[in-house]
């Protein structure tokens, strides 16, 4: 397991356990993160599993792919170079403590 940390849009810090190979939606879905819907159920179409990634020290993540990058010009809350789908952010050591803010509109 590897922990992140999600922030909500209250402030309320969660840290979570997510299981490595799988999309770090999945996780935030099963700990009930706030305001992350994941509409589409992980097909980067909905970018309501839309975060801001606020620090990564095990990181850089893997990179952005096209279709993440697609979708993410067209989500509800603005997208910045912060910017992530976390279903398409699939979990591995690098996500060791990681810590996401749900998007919220800013
Ligand atoms: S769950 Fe729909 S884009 Fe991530």
């Amino acid at each position: 397991m590897v922990k992140v940390t999600f922030i909500e849009a209250d402030g309320t810090r969660r840290d979570i356990d997510a299981k490595e190979g799988e999309p770090l939606m999945y996780a935030a879905k099963d700990a009930g993160i706030a305001g992350i819907i994941a509409e589409c159920g992980g097909s980067a179409m909905c970018a309501t599993c839309h975060c801001y990634l606020a620090s990564a020290p095990n990181g850089p993540l893997p990179d952005i792919e096209p279709a993440e990058e697609d979708t993410l010009e067209f989500t509800a809350h603005e997208p910045t170079d912060r910017s992530r789908l976390t279903c398409q952010v699939i979990v591995d050591d690098r996500c060791e403590g990681a810590v996401f803010e749900v998007a919220t509109g800013r």
